[in-house]
């Protein structure tokens, strides 16, 4: 399978999403911000947080919001997602892969719907990156599609950016962090409810156990 490449959709990437999303909610921020305030709920405060694979900086503001004394920092593979990022942030700092030091920096480092993007094979040594940059009692957490979700399998099938996709379920996602030695503190699927039920979303935290939601997510500590 080609590995996508993100410089490639880079300038309509926004465009791409609010039509992926728009039927859930017209907010285009409702996800990117949604799983902020989840990260900061599960974490605490952090002086120094890292969105790995943070695309063209979607969540930035959101972070520069929740932690707003901290070094809030981007990474990624794609040269002109980051180049929109660093446009619109220039608050935050960003790096391509290779180029953020290997040093436990941060509080807190949050993968968004980024390891369905990362070949099975790859996927470890992903998570070591994340382990290698966190302070001992960082939190690790990611996010990402549910394979169990009929909607999100035709949202995944039919964008275009998701053409490299090998959605992971939960189960993957845990069994994986432990092996690459993150303690596991709470783990949860998400999403549930568009904007038309939105008087339910408050729900959504006793939902968690139900594996329907739209996405899930994992939360692992560096002991
Ligand atoms: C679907 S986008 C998600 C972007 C952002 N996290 C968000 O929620 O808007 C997936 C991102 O993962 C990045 N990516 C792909 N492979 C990666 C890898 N091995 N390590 C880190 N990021 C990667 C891509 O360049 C892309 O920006």
């Amino acid at each position: 399978m080609t590995k996508i490449d993100f410089d490639q959709y880079a300038g309509q990437y926004e465009a791409l999403i609010a039509a992926q999303t728009s039927f859930f909610d017209r907010d285009n921020d409702y996800f990117v911000r949604y799983k902020v305030e989840r990260a900061k709920e599960l974490t605490g405060e952090a002086d120094a947080v890292l969105d790995f694979g943070c695309g063209i900086g979607r969540a930035m503001p959101y972070f520069r919001s929740a932690f707003p004394n901290a070094d809030v920092v981007g990474c990624d593979p794609s040269a002109d997602s980051l180049t929109i990022a660093r446009r619109d942030n220039p608050d935050c700092r960003f790096f391509p892969m290779d180029e953020l030091a290997a040093t436990p920096h941060f509080d807190l480092v949050l993968a968004s719907c980024v390891f369905h993007h990362i070949a099975p094979a790859e996927r470890q040594d992903a998570l070591r990156y994340a382990y290698d940059r966190l302070k001992p009692g960082g939190h690790f957490v990611i996010f990402e599609h549910n394979p169990f979700n009929p909607v999100t399998q035709r949202l995944v099938s039919t964008c275009p950016f998701d053409a490299d996709a090998v959605l992971l379920r939960m189960s993957e996602t845990v069994r994986r962090m432990r092996e690459a030695k993150f303690e596991i503190s709470e783990t949860g699927y998400c999403l549930f409810f568009p904007s038309q039920l939105a008087g339910l979303r408050p729900m959504e935290k006793y939902l968690s156990w139900l594996p329907l939601g739209g996405q899930y997510f994992v939360s692992g500590v560096k002991a």
